[in-house]
């Protein structure tokens, strides 16, 4: 009796691994690069994340550039990859690469950005309501100057970027019914701390070195904390001669609200492979179909919000 539970017990434990390792998938990644901590910190959770669930994670890193990332989606489609992730660093330019994702019937998922392509070229897109994140900014930056009169100097994101078409588009919803905010100048600073410094030092220069500057809205919180350096080397304070607020919520720009040097930042949350792998797998399993569109949360923090407490928190994570 003993001898057949055991025998059963090891046959149920061979099938079990036989069945895992049938569900075992392949499954290419196509990262942009690392050009913020927020996006090294999606690298480190989506290889956790694969990990986690047994899946074979074939990784490249397109170092910000689009040819590299069609290269790698081909080269995933000749192996025969089971699925794709991909975080596009441009919204144009995927129809053909996407075509011929879906003539091999490999199921295709954006990770943070989205293209312009016909949505029936992807299974998915997991991302933020990124125009929603910079009507968040905008409306912070409303209530808090209140009706005084404040000059913002805007640093986008990539240029032909879905973030940096959005949420200035967002933000400019965000004030538009306040005569008192005008943007006086925008420009790319390309998603980096040292694209985002050399890019206020300009801004701080042009605008008698930074007077008639009130406020710095960035499309992520790199280039926020590379603005803040040039702001100091400028002799100003930052938070409080020129407020800043900025998206992404990583732990740099919570020491910088704990310390008094920046006021807002809009969460986007790095793990945007969990709710991929989970869509990928109910559609391999059962062939359920996601949504188009799988929404991530956008919170807003202040230095109202313990940031010290969020460093901490989110110090470890990645970043
Ligand atoms: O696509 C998301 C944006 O890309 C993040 O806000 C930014 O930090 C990143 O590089």
């Amino acid at each position: 009796m003993f001898a057949k539970t055991l025998l059963g017990a090891s046959l149920l434990a061979s099938m079990t691994i036989l069945s895992s390792a049938a569900l075992a998938q392949t499954i290419g990644f196509s990262q942009i690069g690392s050009e913020s901590g927020w996006r090294a910190a999606e690298t480190t959770l989506t290889k956790q994340e694969a990990e986690k669930r047994g899946i074979d994670l074939k990784f490249s890193d397109a170092q910000q550039k689009q040819e590299n990332q069609i290269k790698a989606l081909r080269s995933f489609i000749a192996q025969g990859v089971d699925a794709i992730l991909v975080a596009p660093v441009v919204a144009t330019g995927w129809d053909a690469v996407l075509k011929e994702a879906k003539e091999a019937d490999i199921p295709v998922v954006l990770l943070d950005r989205m293209v312009d392509s016909d949505k029936d070229l992807y299974l998915t897109a997991v991302g933020s309501d990124l125009v929603h994140e910079g009507e968040v900014a905008g409306k912070w930056l409303v209530d808090t100057v209140a009706g005084k009169d404040c000059n913002v100097v805007e640093l986008q994101g990539t240029t032909g970027s879905s973030p940096a078409i959005d949420r200035k588009k967002g933000f400019e919803q965000g004030i538009a019914g306040a005569a008192n905010i005008k943007i006086i100048r925008s420009q790319t600073g390309d998603f980096t701390r040292a694209k985002g410094k050399e890019v206020m030092e300009s801004f701080l220069k042009a605008e008698n070195g930074g007077k008639n500057i009130c406020a710095l809205y960035a499309h992520n919180d790199d280039m926020a904390v590379g603005a803040i350096q040039a702001i100091k080397e400028a002799g100003l304070k930052p938070g409080t001669d020129i407020l800043v607020v900025s998206i992404d919520a990583v732990p740099d720009i919570f020491q910088a609200m704990a310390a008094g040097e920046a006021n807002a930042t809009v969460e986007l949350t790095p793990n945007m492979a969990g709710p991929a792998f989970d869509a990928l797998k109910a559609y391999k399993d059962s062939g359920t179909m996601p949504p188009k569109f799988i929404q991530t949360e956008s919170k807003l923090y202040t230095q109202k919000d313990d940031p010290a407490k969020e460093y901490e928190a989110r110090k470890g994570l990645g970043y």
